[in-house]
């Protein structure tokens, strides 16, 4: 059974979302900030502002209520496929920005007071679908902002006093999940990208998998015993990867003796936080040290969200409840990682601390449609990039939107990608 949202619910969620937007823009101490392109693959701060505007444009105004585009010119130049990287250096000013984004939202406002009452017979107004998906994209591009400016630690400035973060730490171990059959994908109880669907049951053979995700201090334990030296750890990709850019460290970390980058500055590192800013190529010469391995997105997703006791999927690792704070580090409640385990009332039913928020973590995973994938409303959001060179990413970050933690949820970058939003944890085979 879908629920979906009203058109009051959609409202307040959209106006909530895109202040959060222009949060991010605000932390930024000064103009010349936002020209920047912090990280390797990436694009300026600011063209992200009006991407965000035509993405919601072209969904809701053009292909569901085949509007006349607002401005041509804007279509090209923030449409990722149209304007390569290379060529997104010239922008409009963000004052010319902002009143396109006030202008698509207008319309878009009005929109959804007349779909709620008749839908036009367009599939993307379904149960307001189209909505849904321009806020679930606006709320990625905040996360991608973020890691830009987090890459940049000293050109932001905090919006708040640092939230306490003591919190109680659960005991840390591995856990056996016993062989067993799993529903992996969509619940069908909220919006849904196409490469959740469609679900399917799967035998998962037995597995460990480490309740915790790797810390700071266990990564600067590998550092310590020649993990970037050994060439037996690396794969073939890894190794010329880390050769070829002189990797000895996360992204963000310097010394020894080790400080790391936060968001809003640097400092001694946190032992107990959970290690970021490693390349899915470290993630997987770390757990070789250890005589492990990454889990498969499918062994995550079970360890995650699978109820042995009345057998049934969860859509997030605690339950169907809504997110709470206890639960998890997410929705920008702290601006930081917190120590692994310290969100016991979010456990999943295997006893999986911060499954959903902390750190996305790498899976061994090659991102692929799932058996009878079709691209849903086009290819360019998964399709395009089952390239063989991506990897998936599960659970949500600090920063990552509450309905973005569904267990479901697959996110996937290069696997030479490094950003201070994903972690690491551990597996291997067995019971
Ligand atoms: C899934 C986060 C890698 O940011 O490129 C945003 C999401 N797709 N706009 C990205 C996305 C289209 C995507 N990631
Ligand atoms: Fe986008």
């Amino acid at each position: 059974m879908i629920v979906s949202p009203t058109a009051d619910e959609r409202r307040a969620a959209l106006l909530k979302t895109r202040a959060r937007t222009f949060q991010l823009f605000d932390l930024a101490t000064s103009e010349d900030v936002l020209h920047q392109a912090p990280l390797p693959g990436f694009r300026p701060v600011l063209w992200h502002l009006a991407h965000i505007g035509v993405f919601e444009g072209y969904w809701v105004l053009q292909q569901a209520l085949k509007q006349a585009s607002i401005d041509p010119r804007f279509d090209i130049i923030f449409d990722p496929i149209k304007t390569p990287r290379e060529n997104a250096k010239v922008l409009p000013t963000r004052a010319e920005m902002e009143a396109y984004l006030t202008e698509v939202r207008d319309r878009v406002m009005r929109a959804l007071e007349s779909t709620d009452r008749a839908s036009n017979g367009n599939v993307l107004l379904n149960d307001g679908y189209v909505f849904d998906l321009v806020l679930e994209h606006e709320r990625q591009h905040q996360e991608t902002l973020a890691a830009l400016l987090n890459a940049m630690p000293h050109n932001t400035k905090r919006p708040g006093p640092a939230a306490p973060v003591g919190l109680r730490r659960s005991p840390r171990g591995e856990i056996t999940i016993p062989a067993t059959r799993v529903r992996i994908g969509g619940t069908g109880k909220s919006f849904e990208y196409d490469n959740e669907l469609p679900a399917f049951d799967v035998d998962v053979p037995a597995f460990r998998i480490d309740s915790d995700l790797v810390t700071n201090g266990e990564y600067a334990e590998f550092i310590a015993s020649g993990g970037y030296t050994r060439r037996e750890l690396w794969s073939d990709d890894g190794w010329k990867w880390k050769e070829e850019n002189n990797i000895v460290a996360p992204l963000g970390w310097s010394g020894p003796p080790w400080f790391e980058r936060r968001f809003f500055d640097e400092g001694p590192l946190r032992a107990d936080a959970p290690v970021t800013g490693v390349s899915w190529f470290e993630a997987d010469a770390y757990a070789r040290l250890q005589g492990k391995r990454l889990p498969t997105e499918i062994e995550w997703e079970a360890a995650a969200s699978y109820d042995p006791v009345t057998g049934r999927k969860r859509q997030f690792p605690w339950g169907d409840d809504a997110f709470e704070a206890a639960r998890a580090n997410a929705a920008v409640l702290k601006w930081a990682t917190t120590p692994v385990g310290s969100y016991p009332a979010g456990d999943s039913a295997f006893g999986l601390h911060d499954a959903a928020g902390n750190l996305w973590e790498w899976t061994s995973s090659n991102f692929q449609g799932y058996a009878g994938f079709t691209a849903y409303p086009y290819p360019d959001y998964s399709q395009t990039w089952f390239d063989g060179d991506h990897r998936v990413a599960r659970g949500g970050s600090w920063f990552t939107d509450p309905a973005i933690l569904r267990a479901s949820f697959r996110n996937f970058y290069r696997r030479n990608f490094r950003l201070g939003f994903l972690g690491i944890r551990c597996a291997r085979d067995g019971a």
